[in-house]
């Protein structure tokens, strides 16, 4: 499969007690994982991200709430609303993306294949568009 921005369903196991769901990686995400952060208490209207990775792949779920996730690969644009704990949105790096429509109590859970960077990362749009040509 090429390295697209896709869904991945996890494995979700139903238990009367409450369901769980879990990662391995490299089984169900294409990459090994460096770091993991969240983003939380987001206030009504508010953007996160906006930016390119070089190097860092990730995968997105929404742990709790809601919230749409846009991404940009040069040419066009998709969006994936994120609202389910068992389903991530898997971003492969030279991926321009941001995150918005954050609903009340949303918890964006992100899995990194690299540690953190700043030199990682491409914030001029411009620039990114640029590197795709
Ligand atoms: P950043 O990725 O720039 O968030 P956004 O793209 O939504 O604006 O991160 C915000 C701040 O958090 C920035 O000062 C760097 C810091 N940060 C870390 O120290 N480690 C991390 O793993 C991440 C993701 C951010």
């Amino acid at each position: 499969m090429s390295d697209i921005p896709r869904l991945i369903s996890l494995p979700k196991i139903l238990d009367d007690r409450g369901n769980l769901s879990f990662i391995e990686q490299l089984a169900h995400i294409p990459f090994e994982i460096r770091r993991t952060y969240w983003i939380y208490d987001v206030p009504g209207g508010e953007i996160r991200g906006g930016h390119s990775y070089k190097q860092n792949k990730e995968l997105v779920i929404a742990l709790s709430g809601s919230f749409t996730v846009v991404v940009n690969d040069g040419l066009k644009t998709s969006e994936f609303t994120l609202n389910r704990s068992y389903v991530g949105l898997y971003i492969p790096n030279g991926i321009w993306r941001h995150m918005e429509n954050f609903s009340t109590n949303a918890c964006a859970l992100v899995l990194s294949s690299t540690i953190y960077s700043l030199d990682d990362y491409e914030r001029n749009i411009d620039n990114f568009i640029k590197s795709k040509r």
